[in-house]
């Protein structure tokens, strides 16, 4: 067919929402991929017959072989064990390195001219990984975390001024854990430096900081509160967004984990920087410049990410 064909490794909570939210676009064809037996197909039944209600004439199929994802334009990847309550995300680095080798070999000997999206975590030491074990270039295999982490930013920002979430931009940097940096003086309400409209309407600096850690800690907030398993819906319509980005080669500059060699000083890792994706994939790294303490604390996220990355080394010898 002259459709596109999205494949989804993983068909968990992100993976059933992402095939959800690709057949409502009409997106493409969607092959749901688990290792677990019944699931994915029992999940692409459900979700096609959505179709007559909804309106989409998308083809969902379930499956547990990877030669049903030959020829996949874009693969999603949530592969993988979500974070319990208590866990860091850097706990899940042992289990989930060994799915991604798995998926990592599926992808290159199945589909190995796809745009490929990580969302499994520790996201940035992960999706380094799976371009690893993959061996694709550097611009089809990139990370979603910050499209996430600058809608959360964006979604406390706008419920404290009480203003609409589209008028809100907002600017996160870095790794996606704790230590990921939320940049102020990158993010507008409207244009507005977000400092300057704080005094307009009166919202101490103080504020500000709780949000950024708010931010911050958002994932760990969710985790909390389900009790079972991590974030979902807006992770998954955040790969959405990338994955559009890709196929409709809409050039846009959002901020994700992508392969950084030279800019920002850093020397060959993925970790979150503003990312132009069009049809060749993360086409360009936009450096920007940054405050001191900007700097210092991408810093801090990066060597943390340099740290994970180490340990992957130490636990699969193929990476070191
Ligand atoms: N190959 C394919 N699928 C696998 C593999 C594997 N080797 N190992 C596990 N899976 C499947 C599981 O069977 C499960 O269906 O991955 C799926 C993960 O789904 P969920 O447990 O529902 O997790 P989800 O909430 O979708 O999150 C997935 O994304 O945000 C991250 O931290 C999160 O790493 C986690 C991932």
């Amino acid at each position: 067919t002259g459709r596109k064909k999205i494949a989804l490794i993983g068909s968990g909570m992100i993976g059933g929402t992402l095939a959800h939210l690709a057949a409502k676009k009409e997106m493409g064809d969607i092959v749901l991929f688990d290792i677990a037996e019944g699931m994915p197909q029992g999940k692409a039944l459900d979700l096609s017959q959505c179709g007559p209600i909804e309106g989409f004439d998308a083809k969902i199929t379930g499956t547990n072989d990877y030669a049903d994802i030959a020829g996949a334009d874009v693969v999603i990847v949530t592969a993988g064990v979500p974070r319990k309550p208590g866990m860091s995300r850097d706990d899940l680095l042992g289990i989930n390195l060994s799915v991604m080798k798995a998926v990592g070999e599926g992808i290159k000997n199945n589909c190995p001219d796809a745009f490929v999206i990580c969302i499994t975590n520790p996201l940035d030491a992960m999706v380094w990984a799976l371009r690893e074990f993959s061996g694709l270039p550097h611009n089809k295999v990139v990370g979603m975390a910050g499209v996430l982490d600058s809608a959360r930013f964006a979604t406390f920002l706008a419920w404290e001024f009480d203003c609409s979430v589209k008028d809100v931009n907002a600017f996160v940097l870095g790794g996606h854990g704790d230590t990921m940096v939320p940049v102020k003086s990158y993010t507008t309400i409207n244009g507005i430096p977000v400092d300057d409209y704080a005094k307009i309407k009166g919202v101490p600096a103080s504020r500000l900081d709780e949000i950024v850690d708010r931010t911050r800690k958002g994932g760990g907030e969710i985790v909390g509160l389900l009790g079972n398993g991590s974030a979902y819906y807006a992770p998954a319509t955040s790969a959405i967004s990338m994955a559009e980005a890709y196929l409709g080669d809409q050039k846009r500059i959002l901020p994700c984990a992508s392969y950084v060699e030279g800019k920002y000083g850093l020397d060959g890792l993925y970790v979150g920087v503003p990312t132009v994706i069009g049809a060749g994939g993360t086409e360009e790294v936009v450096e920007i410049e940054l405050s001191d303490e900007e700097k210092a604390n991408l810093k801090v996220s990066t060597d943390a990410v340099e740290e994970l990355l180490e340990a992957c080394k130490g636990l699969d010898s193929s990476l070191a």
